[in-house]
C-alpha cells in the first residue's frame, strides 16, 4: 500500500511545493518508485511545474482535476474519475519520468471551497467532503508506492482531505522566526483533527528549507530548532537541509526539455541535497 504524506504548513512560501516536486522527482527516477503527486492547492502551483499550462486546461476544461471531484460534492453528482484524471509520466526531465504521476489541482477550487466549508460536519468529520478524495482514490492508491499530496497555505476542507488520506505530514520551514512561529500551530491542528476525526496520522520531520548560511538568524534559528526538539511531541528535524539557490527557484519551468534530475534542480549543491533528502525520507518511511 502506498505511503502517503501531506507537505504542510500554514506559512505560505516556505517551499512546500518545490519539496514536493523534488522529492517526487527523486523517488521516481533514483529510487524506481511509483508516485503520485496530488496537487490540493488552487494556485495550481505543483500542476503547472510537471505539466504544461496547455495540457492542464485541456483537463481542466473536461472536469478531470480536483475541482470536479469537489465539484460532484456541492452537486450530489459522480462524474469525477480518479484514475482518467491522473497524468502519468509527468515533468520536462527526459520528456516525461516514468512512474511520476500526478493528480491536477484547478484554480476553480477557489471558487468553491467555501461553499464545501459550509456542508461539512465540522465536528465529527463523520463522513462527507472531507472524504471525497479518499473515496475517488479507493482503486488507484494500490498501484502506487509514495503519495506526496502539496497542500496550500490553510487547512481548510479541501487540505482535510489530504489529511484524512496521510500516514505522515512533512512541515518546511524557512529558518527564520516567523515560519517557525507557526510549526505548534501545525502540530495542534494535526492532533486535533486525529482526535476527532479518528485517524492517526504522524509527524515524520520538519525540513529545513530555503537556508542561508550567510545568515546568522537562519544559523541560530537551525541550532535552537535542533536544541528544543522534543523527542515524541515534536517531529524531528531533517538531517538534510535544503539551500537557497536560484537555480532551485527554476525547477518550477516545465516548458522545454532537460536531460537529469541534477539540470531540472540546479545544480551540483540543490542536487545532492534533494538527493540526501529522498533517501532520508525513505529511511524514516522504511520504503
Ligand atoms: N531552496 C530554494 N532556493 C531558492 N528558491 C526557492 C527554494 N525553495 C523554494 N524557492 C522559491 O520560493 C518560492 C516559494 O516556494 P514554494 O512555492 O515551494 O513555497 P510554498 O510553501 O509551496 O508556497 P505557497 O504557500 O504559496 O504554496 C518559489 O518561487 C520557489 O521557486
Ligand atoms: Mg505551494
Amino acid at each position: 500500500m502506498a505511503v502517503v504524506t501531506s507537505i504542510i504548513n500554514l506559512k505560505g512560501g516556505v517551499g512546500k511545493t518545490t519539496l514536493t516536486l523534488a522529492l517526487a522527482h527523486y523517488l521516481a527516477a533514483e529510487h524506481a518508485k511509483r508516485v503520485l503527486v496530488i496537487d490540493l492547492d488552487p494556485q495550481t502551483n505543483a500542476t503547472i511545474a510537471l505539466v504544461t499550462e496547455r495540457r492542464w486546461r485541456e483537463r481542466d476544461q473536461t472536469g478531470q482535476t480536483l475541482f470536479q471531484l469537489f465539484k460532484d460534492q456541492l452537486d450530489g453528482t459522480r462524474t469525477f474519475s480518479a484514475p482518467e484524471a491522473i497524468l502519468t509520466r509527468v515533468s520536462n526531465v527526459g520528456g516525461g519520468v516514468p512512474g511520476l504521476d500526478l493528480l491536477p489541482a484547478s484554480i476553480r477550487l477557489h471558487r468553491i471551497q467555501d461553499r464545501i466549508t459550509k456542508i461539512t460536519d465540522l465536528d465529527s468529520f463523520r463522513n462527507g467532503p472531507v472524504y471525497a478524495l479518499r473515496e475517488s482514490l479507493r482503486d488507484v492508491l494500490p498501484h502506487y508506492d509514495h503519495v506526496l499530496i502539496d497542500c496550500p497555505p490553510n487547512l481548510g476542507v479541501i487540505t482535510l482531505n489530504g489529511i484524512a488520506i496521510s500516514r505522515y505530514f512533512l512541515i518546511p520551514v524557512v529558518p527564520d522566526i516567523l515560519s517557525t512561529l507557526g510549526v505548534p500551530l501545525v502540530l495542534d491542528r494535526m492532533a486535533d483533527f486525529a482526535l476527532r476525526a479518528q485517524h492517526e496520522i504522524f509527524g515524520l520531520g520538519i525540513v529545513v528549507s530555503r537556508y542561508r548560511s550567510s545568515s546568522r538568524l537562519h544559523k541560530q534559528t537551525v541550532l535552537s530548532m535542533r536544541r528544543d526538539a522534543i523527542p515524541g511531541i515534536h517531529p524531528p528535524i531533517f538531517n538534510t537541509i535544503i539551500a537557497e539557490d536560484v537555480g532551485v527557484a527554476e525547477a518550477a519551468d516545465v516548458e522545454g526539455n532537460v536531460s537529469s534530475l541534477r539540470e531540472k534542480f540546479g545544480g551540483n549543491a540543490p542536487h545532492r541535497q534533494f538527493s540526501g533528502l529522498a533517501d532520508e525520507y525513505l529511511r524514516y518511511v522504511g520504503g
